[in-house]
Protein backbone atom coordinates (compact mmCIF):
# COMPACT_ATOMS: atom_id res chain seq x y z
CA UNK A 1 0.00 0.00 0.00
CA UNK A 2 1.46 3.74 -0.61
CA UNK A 3 0.65 4.93 2.54
CA UNK A 4 1.55 8.10 2.08
CA UNK A 5 -1.00 8.70 -0.79
CA UNK A 6 -3.43 7.46 1.32
CA UNK A 7 -3.05 10.16 3.94
CA UNK A 8 -2.61 12.61 1.09
CA UNK A 9 -6.33 11.71 -0.82
CA UNK A 10 -7.70 11.83 2.75
CA UNK A 11 -6.53 15.44 3.53
CA UNK A 12 -7.38 16.25 0.46
CA UNK A 13 -11.10 15.21 0.86
CA UNK A 14 -11.25 17.59 3.97
CA UNK A 15 -9.78 20.26 2.42
CA UNK A 16 -12.08 19.87 -0.29
CA UNK A 17 -15.24 19.79 2.01
CA UNK A 18 -13.66 23.28 3.32
CA UNK A 19 -13.11 21.52 7.19
CA UNK A 20 -9.48 20.85 7.19
CA UNK A 21 -8.56 22.22 10.70
CA UNK A 22 -5.88 25.24 10.67
CA UNK A 23 -4.57 25.94 14.44
CA UNK A 24 -3.76 29.64 15.08
CA UNK A 25 -0.27 29.80 16.47
CA UNK A 26 -1.24 31.86 19.74
CA UNK A 27 0.99 32.69 23.08
CA UNK A 28 -1.04 33.43 26.20
CA UNK A 29 0.03 36.35 27.93
CA UNK A 30 -0.44 36.28 31.85
CA UNK A 31 -1.86 39.47 33.13
CA UNK A 32 -3.35 40.42 29.52
CA UNK A 33 -6.12 38.11 28.90
CA UNK A 34 -8.01 37.90 26.67
CA UNK A 35 -5.51 38.99 24.88
CA UNK A 36 -2.63 37.13 22.95
CA UNK A 37 0.14 37.12 20.42
CA UNK A 38 -0.53 35.56 17.24
CA UNK A 39 2.67 33.96 15.31
CA UNK A 40 1.94 33.56 11.39
CA UNK A 41 4.18 33.86 8.56
CA UNK A 42 3.79 37.24 8.08
CA UNK A 43 4.86 38.20 11.60
CA UNK A 44 3.66 38.64 15.42
CA UNK A 45 0.52 40.25 16.31
CA UNK A 46 -1.58 41.08 19.12
CA UNK A 47 -5.60 39.54 18.90
CA UNK A 48 -8.52 39.31 20.99
CA UNK A 49 -9.61 36.00 21.86
CA UNK A 50 -13.51 34.94 21.60
CA UNK A 51 -13.84 31.19 21.73
CA UNK A 52 -11.23 30.14 24.89
CA UNK A 53 -12.79 27.72 27.23
CA UNK A 54 -10.67 29.55 29.96
CA UNK A 55 -14.17 30.91 30.50
CA UNK A 56 -13.25 32.90 33.32
CA UNK A 57 -9.73 33.70 32.87
CA UNK A 58 -8.70 31.83 35.99
CA UNK A 59 -5.84 30.10 33.72
CA UNK A 60 -3.83 34.13 34.91
CA UNK A 61 -5.64 34.14 38.19
CA UNK A 62 -2.68 35.47 40.89
CA UNK A 63 -3.98 33.12 43.27
CA UNK A 64 -3.99 29.76 40.27
CA UNK A 65 -0.60 30.98 39.46
CA UNK A 66 1.13 31.39 42.74
CA UNK A 67 -0.43 28.04 43.98
CA UNK A 68 1.25 26.22 40.67
CA UNK A 69 4.86 28.38 41.32
CA UNK A 70 4.85 27.11 44.67
CA UNK A 71 3.78 23.23 44.16
CA UNK A 72 6.72 23.51 41.63
CA UNK A 73 8.80 24.76 44.25
CA UNK A 74 7.86 22.03 46.69
CA UNK A 75 7.78 18.98 44.34
CA UNK A 76 9.46 19.77 41.14
CA UNK A 77 7.83 19.25 37.96
CA UNK A 78 6.26 15.99 37.52
CA UNK A 79 4.18 13.30 39.59
CA UNK A 80 6.82 10.70 39.39
CA UNK A 81 4.21 7.80 38.62
CA UNK A 82 1.25 6.03 38.12
CA UNK A 83 -1.40 6.77 40.96
CA UNK A 84 -0.46 3.30 42.55
CA UNK A 85 3.51 3.52 42.21
CA UNK A 86 4.30 5.95 43.81
CA UNK A 87 2.58 8.90 41.74
CA UNK A 88 -0.12 9.45 44.14
CA UNK A 89 1.14 13.50 45.19
CA UNK A 90 -0.90 14.90 48.46
CA UNK A 91 -1.80 17.74 46.25
CA UNK A 92 -4.00 14.77 44.40
CA UNK A 93 -5.65 13.89 47.69
CA UNK A 94 -6.57 17.60 48.36
CA UNK A 95 -8.06 18.01 44.79
CA UNK A 96 -10.01 15.08 45.02
CA UNK A 97 -11.15 16.29 48.83
CA UNK A 98 -12.05 19.58 46.99
CA UNK A 99 -13.84 18.17 43.82
CA UNK A 100 -16.17 15.88 46.24
CA UNK A 101 -17.01 19.00 48.67
CA UNK A 102 -17.57 20.92 45.34
CA UNK A 103 -21.09 18.35 44.41
CA UNK A 104 -21.59 17.25 47.71
CA UNK A 105 -20.04 13.67 47.22
CA UNK A 106 -18.28 11.01 49.18
CA UNK A 107 -15.29 11.27 46.51
CA UNK A 108 -13.97 12.10 43.69
CA UNK A 109 -11.63 10.72 41.48
CA UNK A 110 -9.42 12.91 38.89
CA UNK A 111 -8.11 11.73 35.35
CA UNK A 112 -5.55 13.32 32.81
CA UNK A 113 -8.73 14.76 31.03
CA UNK A 114 -12.18 15.40 31.12
CA UNK A 115 -11.89 13.41 28.01
CA UNK A 116 -10.20 10.55 29.93
CA UNK A 117 -12.57 10.11 32.38
CA UNK A 118 -15.58 9.70 30.35
CA UNK A 119 -14.00 6.98 28.17
CA UNK A 120 -12.42 5.19 31.63
CA UNK A 121 -15.95 6.05 33.71
CA UNK A 122 -18.01 5.21 31.19
CA UNK A 123 -16.07 2.04 29.66
CA UNK A 124 -15.33 0.93 33.14
CA UNK A 125 -18.83 1.06 34.50
CA UNK A 126 -20.34 -0.25 31.00
CA UNK A 127 -18.57 -3.12 30.60
CA UNK A 128 -18.05 -4.53 34.00
CA UNK A 129 -21.87 -4.05 35.56
CA UNK A 130 -23.37 -7.11 34.12
CA UNK A 131 -25.65 -6.72 31.30
CA UNK A 132 -25.44 -3.38 31.18
CA UNK A 133 -27.06 -1.03 28.74
CA UNK A 134 -26.31 2.55 28.47
CA UNK A 135 -28.67 5.11 27.50
CA UNK A 136 -26.96 8.44 25.63
CA UNK A 137 -28.46 11.48 24.84
CA UNK A 138 -28.18 11.70 21.09
CA UNK A 139 -25.93 15.43 22.20
CA UNK A 140 -23.48 13.50 24.04
CA UNK A 141 -19.42 14.59 23.43
CA UNK A 142 -17.36 12.12 21.78
CA UNK A 143 -15.87 11.24 25.39
CA UNK A 144 -18.83 9.59 26.65
CA UNK A 145 -19.57 7.89 22.83
CA UNK A 146 -16.22 6.58 22.63
CA UNK A 147 -16.13 5.49 26.60
CA UNK A 148 -20.05 4.10 25.95
CA UNK A 149 -18.58 2.42 22.79
CA UNK A 150 -15.65 0.60 24.61
CA UNK A 151 -17.45 -0.65 26.86
CA UNK A 152 -19.31 -2.93 24.07
CA UNK A 153 -22.14 -2.52 26.77
CA UNK A 154 -25.78 -2.00 24.99
CA UNK A 155 -26.58 1.26 23.97
CA UNK A 156 -29.57 3.16 23.34
CA UNK A 157 -29.78 7.01 21.88
CA UNK A 158 -32.51 8.97 23.31
CA UNK A 159 -33.58 12.29 21.70
CA UNK A 160 -31.63 14.88 22.32
CA UNK A 161 -32.68 16.15 25.87
CA UNK A 162 -36.00 14.46 25.57
CA UNK A 163 -36.94 12.42 28.97
CA UNK A 164 -40.04 11.19 27.17
CA UNK A 165 -38.02 9.36 24.93
CA UNK A 166 -35.76 8.08 27.44
CA UNK A 167 -38.52 7.00 29.49
CA UNK A 168 -39.67 4.83 26.44
CA UNK A 169 -36.69 3.37 25.65
CA UNK A 170 -36.11 2.76 29.01
CA UNK A 171 -39.04 0.80 29.63
CA UNK A 172 -38.55 -2.09 26.89
CA UNK A 173 -35.91 -3.14 29.20
CA UNK A 174 -36.10 -5.95 31.92
CA UNK A 175 -36.51 -4.34 34.45
CA UNK A 176 -33.86 -6.11 36.30
CA UNK A 177 -31.07 -5.13 34.16
CA UNK A 178 -28.56 -2.79 35.09
CA UNK A 179 -28.78 0.94 33.33
CA UNK A 180 -26.99 3.94 33.18
CA UNK A 181 -27.81 7.01 31.72
CA UNK A 182 -25.69 9.20 30.39
CA UNK A 183 -26.04 13.15 29.44
CA UNK A 184 -24.25 16.46 29.49
CA UNK A 185 -25.90 19.73 31.90
CA UNK A 186 -25.01 22.44 28.93
CA UNK A 187 -24.27 21.16 25.93
CA UNK A 188 -20.74 22.88 24.24
CA UNK A 189 -21.81 23.66 20.76
CA UNK A 190 -25.53 24.56 21.30
CA UNK A 191 -25.50 25.63 25.00
CA UNK A 192 -29.09 24.17 25.68
CA UNK A 193 -29.02 22.91 28.75
CA UNK A 194 -31.08 19.23 30.04
CA UNK A 195 -33.86 19.02 31.99
CA UNK A 196 -31.92 17.32 34.49
CA UNK A 197 -34.73 17.20 37.06
CA UNK A 198 -36.96 15.42 34.55
CA UNK A 199 -33.98 13.14 33.26
CA UNK A 200 -33.56 12.44 37.19
CA UNK A 201 -37.12 11.39 37.69
CA UNK A 202 -37.41 8.99 34.66
CA UNK A 203 -33.96 7.55 35.51
CA UNK A 204 -35.35 6.62 38.95
CA UNK A 205 -38.40 5.43 37.96
CA UNK A 206 -36.66 2.90 36.46
CA UNK A 207 -33.45 2.26 38.56
CA UNK A 208 -30.93 3.73 36.21
CA UNK A 209 -27.85 4.66 37.26
CA UNK A 210 -27.35 8.60 35.95
CA UNK A 211 -23.87 10.02 35.21
CA UNK A 212 -24.23 13.82 34.53
CA UNK A 213 -21.20 15.73 32.11
CA UNK A 214 -20.84 19.34 33.78
CA UNK A 215 -17.39 20.22 31.94
CA UNK A 216 -18.99 23.25 30.57
CA UNK A 217 -20.92 24.14 34.05
CA UNK A 218 -18.21 23.51 36.55
CA UNK A 219 -16.86 26.70 38.09
CA UNK A 220 -19.98 28.80 36.35
CA UNK A 221 -23.37 27.99 37.49
CA UNK A 222 -24.50 27.56 41.08
CA UNK A 223 -23.39 29.93 43.90
CA UNK A 224 -20.27 27.69 44.88
CA UNK A 225 -19.56 26.75 40.97
CA UNK A 226 -20.82 23.06 41.67
CA UNK A 227 -22.31 23.43 38.21
CA UNK A 228 -26.30 23.33 36.44
CA UNK A 229 -26.80 20.19 39.03
CA UNK A 230 -26.01 22.66 42.11
CA UNK A 231 -28.28 25.59 40.89
CA UNK A 232 -31.11 23.70 40.11
CA UNK A 233 -30.38 21.59 44.15
CA UNK A 234 -30.18 18.16 42.17
CA UNK A 235 -26.35 16.95 42.52
CA UNK A 236 -27.43 14.51 45.68
CA UNK A 237 -29.96 13.33 42.56
CA UNK A 238 -26.83 12.18 40.41
CA UNK A 239 -24.65 8.65 41.18
CA UNK A 240 -22.00 10.32 38.81
CA UNK A 241 -21.28 14.00 38.47
CA UNK A 242 -18.31 14.42 35.79
CA UNK A 243 -16.05 17.60 34.90
CA UNK A 244 -12.59 19.25 33.97
CA UNK A 245 -10.43 21.63 35.17
CA UNK A 246 -9.14 22.69 31.94
CA UNK A 247 -12.27 25.12 31.07
CA UNK A 248 -13.73 27.24 34.08
CA UNK A 249 -10.85 25.90 36.39
CA UNK A 250 -8.31 26.85 33.51
CA UNK A 251 -5.68 24.48 34.30
CA UNK A 252 -5.92 20.75 33.08
CA UNK A 253 -7.47 17.02 34.08
CA UNK A 254 -10.74 15.89 34.60
CA UNK A 255 -12.57 14.23 37.74
CA UNK A 256 -15.88 12.09 38.45
CA UNK A 257 -17.67 12.52 41.45
CA UNK A 258 -19.98 10.09 43.46
CA UNK A 259 -20.60 7.67 46.44
CA UNK A 260 -17.08 5.48 47.72
CA UNK A 261 -17.96 2.59 46.53
CA UNK A 262 -18.51 3.67 42.84
CA UNK A 263 -15.35 5.95 42.65
CA UNK A 264 -13.65 3.01 44.40
CA UNK A 265 -14.69 0.98 41.54
CA UNK A 266 -13.82 2.87 38.59
CA UNK A 267 -10.33 3.34 40.58
CA UNK A 268 -9.47 -0.54 41.17
CA UNK A 269 -11.10 -1.03 37.18
CA UNK A 270 -10.19 1.63 35.12
CA UNK A 271 -7.45 1.04 33.04
CA UNK A 272 -7.67 4.91 32.25
CA UNK A 273 -7.06 5.52 35.40
CA UNK A 274 -4.55 3.03 36.55
CA UNK A 275 -1.87 2.76 33.32
CA UNK A 276 -0.94 6.34 33.08
CA UNK A 277 1.08 8.45 34.69
CA UNK A 278 -0.87 11.04 37.48
CA UNK A 279 -0.88 14.67 36.87
CA UNK A 280 1.88 16.81 38.02
CA UNK A 281 1.46 18.50 41.52
CA UNK A 282 1.67 21.33 40.59
CA UNK A 283 -1.33 20.98 37.97
CA UNK A 284 -3.33 19.82 40.67
CA UNK A 285 -2.31 22.60 42.93
CA UNK A 286 -3.73 25.15 40.73
CA UNK A 287 -6.78 23.25 39.91
CA UNK A 288 -7.60 23.20 43.45
CA UNK A 289 -6.66 26.70 44.05
CA UNK A 290 -8.69 27.67 40.95
CA UNK A 291 -11.87 25.52 42.53
CA UNK A 292 -11.58 26.81 46.31
CA UNK A 293 -11.43 30.68 44.94
CA UNK A 294 -14.58 29.79 42.81
CA UNK A 295 -16.53 28.14 45.54
CA UNK A 296 -15.84 31.65 47.18
CA UNK A 297 -16.34 34.39 45.20
CA UNK A 298 -19.25 34.80 43.22
CA UNK A 299 -18.17 37.99 41.34
CA UNK A 300 -16.43 36.39 38.63
CA UNK A 301 -19.32 34.67 38.12
CA UNK A 302 -21.59 37.36 37.84
CA UNK A 303 -19.73 39.38 35.93
CA UNK A 304 -19.32 36.66 33.18
CA UNK A 305 -23.04 36.69 32.98
CA UNK A 306 -23.32 40.39 32.17
CA UNK A 307 -20.80 40.43 29.71
CA UNK A 308 -22.60 37.19 27.97
CA UNK A 309 -25.96 39.33 27.94
CA UNK A 310 -23.98 42.32 26.76
CA UNK A 311 -22.12 40.25 23.71
CA UNK A 312 -25.63 39.00 22.99
CA UNK A 313 -28.02 42.32 22.68
CA UNK A 314 -24.80 43.78 20.90
CA UNK A 315 -25.10 40.80 17.82
CA UNK A 316 -29.19 41.22 18.36
CA UNK A 317 -29.49 44.47 17.50
CA UNK A 318 -27.01 44.74 14.49
CA UNK A 319 -29.11 41.70 13.40
CA UNK A 320 -26.07 38.92 13.52
CA UNK A 321 -27.67 35.70 13.76
CA UNK A 322 -27.39 33.65 16.96
CA UNK A 323 -28.68 30.43 18.65
CA UNK A 324 -30.82 31.34 21.15
CA UNK A 325 -30.30 29.53 24.66
CA UNK A 326 -29.60 30.00 28.33
CA UNK A 327 -26.00 29.72 28.98
CA UNK A 328 -22.73 31.40 28.11
CA UNK A 329 -21.84 29.96 25.18
CA UNK A 330 -23.33 32.20 22.11
CA UNK A 331 -22.90 30.71 18.61
CA UNK A 332 -22.90 32.83 15.88
CA UNK A 333 -24.61 30.93 12.77
CA UNK A 334 -23.00 30.95 9.30
CA UNK A 335 -24.55 27.50 8.10
CA UNK A 336 -21.35 26.89 5.18
CA UNK A 337 -17.69 25.32 6.48
CA UNK A 338 -16.11 28.05 3.50
CA UNK A 339 -17.74 30.43 4.52
CA UNK A 340 -17.26 30.02 8.07
CA UNK A 341 -13.38 29.64 7.59
CA UNK A 342 -13.57 32.62 5.73
CA UNK A 343 -15.11 34.82 8.30
CA UNK A 344 -13.01 33.66 10.74
CA UNK A 345 -10.03 34.03 8.64
CA UNK A 346 -11.22 37.88 7.90
CA UNK A 347 -11.78 38.83 11.31
CA UNK A 348 -8.50 37.33 12.45
CA UNK A 349 -6.37 39.31 9.01
CA UNK A 350 -8.42 42.60 9.31
CA UNK A 351 -9.81 43.23 12.51
CA UNK A 352 -7.23 41.30 15.19
CA UNK A 353 -10.14 39.07 16.63
CA UNK A 354 -9.96 35.16 16.66
CA UNK A 355 -12.59 33.27 16.77
CA UNK A 356 -12.36 29.66 15.42
CA UNK A 357 -14.54 28.22 12.82
CA UNK A 358 -16.57 25.16 14.02
CA UNK A 359 -17.15 22.56 11.73
CA UNK A 360 -18.73 18.76 11.02
CA UNK A 361 -17.87 16.79 13.03
CA UNK A 362 -18.15 18.47 16.01
CA UNK A 363 -21.26 20.38 14.90
CA UNK A 364 -23.75 18.65 12.23
CA UNK A 365 -23.21 19.46 8.06
CA UNK A 366 -25.17 22.83 7.89
CA UNK A 367 -24.86 24.21 10.95
CA UNK A 368 -21.41 25.53 10.72
CA UNK A 369 -20.67 28.79 13.37
CA UNK A 370 -18.56 30.65 15.00
CA UNK A 371 -18.84 29.73 18.72
CA UNK A 372 -18.57 33.41 20.75
CA UNK A 373 -17.54 32.60 24.26
CA UNK A 374 -17.80 35.80 25.93
CA UNK A 375 -14.96 36.47 29.58
CA UNK A 376 -15.64 38.69 32.55
CA UNK A 377 -11.84 40.40 31.52
CA UNK A 378 -13.33 41.42 28.04
CA UNK A 379 -14.32 45.37 27.96
CA UNK A 380 -16.94 47.04 26.52
CA UNK A 381 -14.50 48.21 23.75
CA UNK A 382 -13.72 44.65 22.94
CA UNK A 383 -17.63 43.81 22.82
CA UNK A 384 -18.00 46.66 20.48
CA UNK A 385 -15.23 46.14 18.03
CA UNK A 386 -16.08 42.22 17.86
CA UNK A 387 -19.73 43.10 16.57
CA UNK A 388 -18.36 46.08 14.36
CA UNK A 389 -16.07 43.69 12.34
CA UNK A 390 -19.10 40.84 12.44
CA UNK A 391 -21.11 43.55 11.03
CA UNK A 392 -18.75 45.06 8.59
CA UNK A 393 -18.35 41.45 7.23
CA UNK A 394 -22.30 40.12 7.46
CA UNK A 395 -22.68 43.52 5.04
CA UNK A 396 -20.14 42.38 2.83
CA UNK A 397 -21.33 38.90 2.85
CA UNK A 398 -24.75 40.31 1.73
CA UNK A 399 -23.21 42.43 -0.85
CA UNK A 400 -21.78 39.50 -2.39
CA UNK A 401 -25.30 37.11 -1.91
CA UNK A 402 -26.43 39.99 -3.95
CA UNK A 403 -24.43 39.89 -6.34
CA UNK A 404 -24.55 36.52 -7.21
CA UNK A 405 -28.23 36.13 -7.24
C1 LIG B 1 -18.96 17.83 27.00
C2 LIG B 1 -17.50 17.60 27.12
N1 LIG B 1 -17.07 16.61 27.90
C3 LIG B 1 -15.75 16.35 28.04
C4 LIG B 1 -14.80 17.11 27.37
C5 LIG B 1 -13.36 16.80 27.55
O1 LIG B 1 -12.80 17.64 28.53
P1 LIG B 1 -11.23 17.95 28.48
O2 LIG B 1 -11.05 19.08 27.55
O3 LIG B 1 -10.86 18.24 29.91
O4 LIG B 1 -10.55 16.70 27.98
C6 LIG B 1 -15.20 18.15 26.55
C7 LIG B 1 -14.17 18.97 25.86
O5 LIG B 1 -14.39 19.88 25.15
C8 LIG B 1 -16.59 18.40 26.42
O6 LIG B 1 -17.03 19.38 25.61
Amino acid sequence: MDYEAFFDSEIAGLHREGRYRVFTDLERQAGRFPYATHHSPAGQREVTVWCSNDYLGMGQHPVVVRAMHEAIERCGAGAGGTRNISGTNHYHVLLEQELADLHGKEAALIFSSGYVSNWAALGTLGARLPGCVIFSDEGNHASMIEGIRSSRAERQIFRHNDPEDLNRKLSLIEPGRAKLVAFESVYSMDGDIAPIDEICDVAEAHGALTYLDEVHAVGLYGVRGGGISERMGLAHRLDVIEGTLGKAFAVHGGYITGSSRLCDFVRSFASGFIFTTSLPPAVAAGAAASIRHLKESGVERARHQERVARVRQALDAADIPTLANRSHIVPVMVGDPVLCKAISDSLLDEFGIYVQPINYPTVPRGTERLRITPSPLHSNADIDHLVEALSTIWRRIGLHRQAAE
